[in-house]
């Protein structure tokens, strides 16, 4: 399986803050946004990794994570010249994924919750085994603002529209999405929405119709949280701070990550880390390996 995340897009709703840089580059409490998808694909288990992003913020990503070593994994960079929207990933990312399975995660996608490492290795296993594709489900209160899920008793799925005026439910699909490799296909065959996007709906909708989409719902006691307006990612930061202070563990610590992992020893880990001093987050880092 391998990992992209989509960082692209203008930002425009975050401006001013977004004039110099890339939204994906803004924290969220302690660390850049990035942090929190890319540590969801390495919860995964994905350790080859694609960043899509901007030409003009490339060179950003590419100071903060370099080549991924760091983390003990294998990161890429691709640029897309205009939001041409989410499906593209598929083209512009056709010859990373070669012949592997891909998940694809947006770069401005916060999730948290109890066992969801294993649950993405689970999915991402399943796929691998029996192709297809997997969406994670989530309600939101205002559920004309995503694309929706439709689904009967039996959690089958009936319908998915993106950004329905009348929504058939209030399950939103999340930005996390698990192909099988005919993703890359299916990308280059898709024709603009009237928005003008290749629309990753319109994906989910040739595996629905296929008979091989499957869904994971993300209930109660799981946080998906949206960053897409001074609101929201404000809200973002503070619940991450609330958390992290409470039980005095980080959300989406990357180097953490790597450790539980075992994609790097503790020895690696420290020499990394060594000449960061009086910091928080390092601190906790230290703290945690020794
Ligand atoms: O967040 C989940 C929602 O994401 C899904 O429920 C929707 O089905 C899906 O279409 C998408 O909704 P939005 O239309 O709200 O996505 P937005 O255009 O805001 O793009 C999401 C992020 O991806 C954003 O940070 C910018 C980035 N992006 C977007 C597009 C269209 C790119 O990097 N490239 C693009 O071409």
């Amino acid at each position: 399986m391998k990992g992209i995340i989509l960082a692209g897009g203008s930002g425009t709703r975050l401006y001013p803050t977004t004039l110099v840089t890339s939204k994906q580059l803004l924290p969220v409490f302690d660390k850049p946004m990035i942090y929190y998808p890319l540590s969801v694909l390495m919860l995964a288990g994905i350790r080859n990794i694609l960043i899509i992003t901007t030409e003009k913020d490339m060179p950003d990503f590419q100071k903060l994570l370099g080549d991924g070593e760091r983390f003990g994994i294998n990161l890429s960079y691709k640029t897309q010249a205009k939001p041409n929207g989410l499906a593209e990933a598929f083209i512009i990312g056709g010859d990373f994924i070669g012949k592997d399975c891909v998940t694809l995660i947006l770069g401005d996608n916060i999730f948290f919750g109890p066992r969801f490492s294993g649950t993405l290795k689970y999915r991402s296993k399943l796929i691998e085994k029996e192709g297809g594709a997997c969406i994670f489900s989530y309600p939101v209160k205002q559920p004309e603002r995503f694309g929706i899920v439709e689904f009967d008793r039996e959690d089958k799925i009936l319908s998915i529209e993106e950004k329905p005026e009348k929504p058939k439910s209030q399950y939103a699909v999340t930005g996390l999405y698990m192909y099988d490799n005919s993703v890359v296909g299916h990308a280059k065959e898709l024709k603009p929405s009237e928005r003008g996007e290749l629309e990753i709906t319109d994906i989910n909708n040739i595996y629905l119709k296929n008979g091989t989409l499957r869904m994971e719902k993300l209930g109660r006691g799981f946080s998906w949280l949206d960053t897409g307006t001074h609101q929201s990612l404000l809200q973002a930061g503070q619940y991450v701070q609330t958390i992290e202070e409470n039980q005095g563990i980080k959300i989406a610590c990357l180097e953490e990550v790597a450790f539980r992992m075992k994609y790097l020893s503790r020895t690696r880990i420290l020499n990394n880390i060594q000449n960061i001093k009086n910091n928080d987050y390092y601190d906790y880092i230290r703290k945690l390996v020794e």
